[in-house]
């Protein structure tokens, strides 16, 4: 689902026109839909509603953007964070640290500290050697640490091999095989509370069965553990994918990627997991970051220049990989849709590439898309996860400005950056 519509020949964000915001803030810029999230997180909720005890914690890591976190306060959500910034920046947004768990492989002394006097709701802990640095921090605060294990339960969920998480291959979580004697460790410590069990199978997963395979393999060792232990909660984690392909023309009711020929919806994902998780008798924990924020957002370019080679016909324009790198990291696939909708019907296939001096650098490669000149602008579709938040200033090129839409208003929630921000605390010795 999104609001992202033609209405009478021009692209529109809710009630905002793009090309409005486009001559406003400049090009390129991402903008958000507020209405697309809300729905999206309301839908996940309703779908998951027969679970009574659960917790969506947004995983912030796709869209960090203050008023995007407030936004999700304000709907109850909780967050899944993986730095001591993203919980400063859940409590700049006005939420709370006691909704927050925190995951990542290489969690520091300090952000652990931070973590624990602010009264988070969980440590997902990553290994046996993050298990003992927690204790000594707790131990050393005079506190106790809430934790859970992140177990990895080795399933296969078809995704790009860099967003995979949930094979023995990956860094992520501790083995099934080794879960229990990790927990008795635990149990042991003196400044560790045991509160859960996290799981996390990969991100941009289309389909519902390799998330009801990893309950189905967890389920023997958490009803252990509860009995043992008292658990509190049991996480699912977050990946459920979006629809990339065709992304203004299908959304919802289809919600159909042609792409990769698969859709999933968030009722088909509840039907696959519900019965299951309530089994548990725990509160459920969701980390979805993707579905919530993905096709609220776009990116706005501007075409510079056309360009052939007696091979290919590119189109270069004013964003580049150093401000969405989805399509350079991960094969990434974007939908690009002209702010104004071409009278003609005719397509030309082109690369659409940006100003980065890299091959990498680009949005679009053999890609038929409308006939483009300079000055046209465009919007690079599902571009709110994974996007601003991947940024850098590569090429010394000033981060974005975001802005967020609501209904007739369209608020810059984050200035363009500035070449003086550039090299602020930069210096040149002596
Ligand atoms: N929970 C954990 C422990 C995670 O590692 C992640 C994502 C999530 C939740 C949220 O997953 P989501 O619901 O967004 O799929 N930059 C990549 C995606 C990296 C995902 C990393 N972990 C991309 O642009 O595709």
């Amino acid at each position: 689902m999104h609001s992202f519509r033609y209405v009478d020949g021009s692209l529109k964000c809710e009630g905002v026109d793009l090309t409005s915001v486009a001559e406003s803030v400049g090009t390129p810029a991402y903008v958000y839909s507020a209405e697309t999230i809300r729905g999206n997180y309301r839908r996940l909720d309703a779908a998951l509603a027969p679970l009574s005890d659960r917790m969506i914690c947004y995983a912030m890591k796709a869209n960090s953007n203050l008023s995007v976190l407030n936004l999700l306060v304000k709907e109850g959500a909780g967050f899944d964070i993986v730095s001591g910034g993203e919980l400063y920046r859940v409590l700049r947004a006005g939420g709370r640290a006691d909704r927050c768990t925190f995951a990542g492989v290489g969690k520091t002394a300090e952000e652990i500290d931070y973590a624990l006097r602010q009264g988070i709701y969980s440590f997902n802990v990553e290994s046996e050697e993050e298990l003992e640095r927690i204790n000594e921090v707790a131990g050393r605060a005079g506190l106790v640490a809430p934790i859970a294990i992140r177990v990895n339960p080795d399933v296969d969920a078809p995704t790009h091999k860099y967003i995979s998480t949930g094979k023995s291959k990956n860094k992520f979580g501790i083995g099934l095989d080794r879960a229990a004697s990790v927990y008795a460790r635990a149990a042991s410590l003196p400044h560790l509370r045991i509160k859960g069990l996290q799981t996390h199978i990969g991100s941009q997963i289309l389909k519902a069965p390799p998330f009801a395979e990893a309950i189905t393999k967890l389920t023997p060792l958490v009803l252990e553990l509860k009995s043992a232990y008292g658990l509190e909660f049991f996480s699912i984690g977050g990946g459920v994918g979006i629809v990339y392909h065709d992304s203004l023309e299908s959304g919802d009711p289809a919600w159909w990627d042609s792409g990769s020929g698969e859709r999933l919806t968030p009722e088909a994902y509840a039907a696959e997991v519900v019965e299951p998780l309530k089994v548990l008798g725990l509160r459920i924990l969701f980390e979805p970051g993707r579905f919530i924020v993905g096709n609220a957002g776009v990116l706005l370019s501007t075409v510079l220049y056309r360009k052939s080679t007696p091979t290919k016909n590119f189109v270069v324009v004013d964003a580049g990989m150093n401000d969405l790198i989805r399509p350079a990291l991960y094969e990434g696939h974007h939908e690009i849709e002209p702010l104004v909708q071409p009278t003609s019907a005719t397509l030309e296939k082109v690369d659409v590439v940006g100003p980065v001096c890299e091959s990498g650098d680009f949005f679009a490669q053999d890609r038929e898309v409308p006939v483009l000149s300079p000055g046209d602008r465009i919007a690079l579709m599902s571009a709110g996860a994974y996007g601003f938040v991947m940024s850098s200033t590569y090429n010394a090129r000033p981060l974005l400005p975001e802005v967020l839409v609501e209904g007739d208003k369209a608020t810059v929630v984050r200035e363009r950056q500035t070449w003086d921000d550039l090299i602020r605390g930069e210096k040149i010795p002596d």
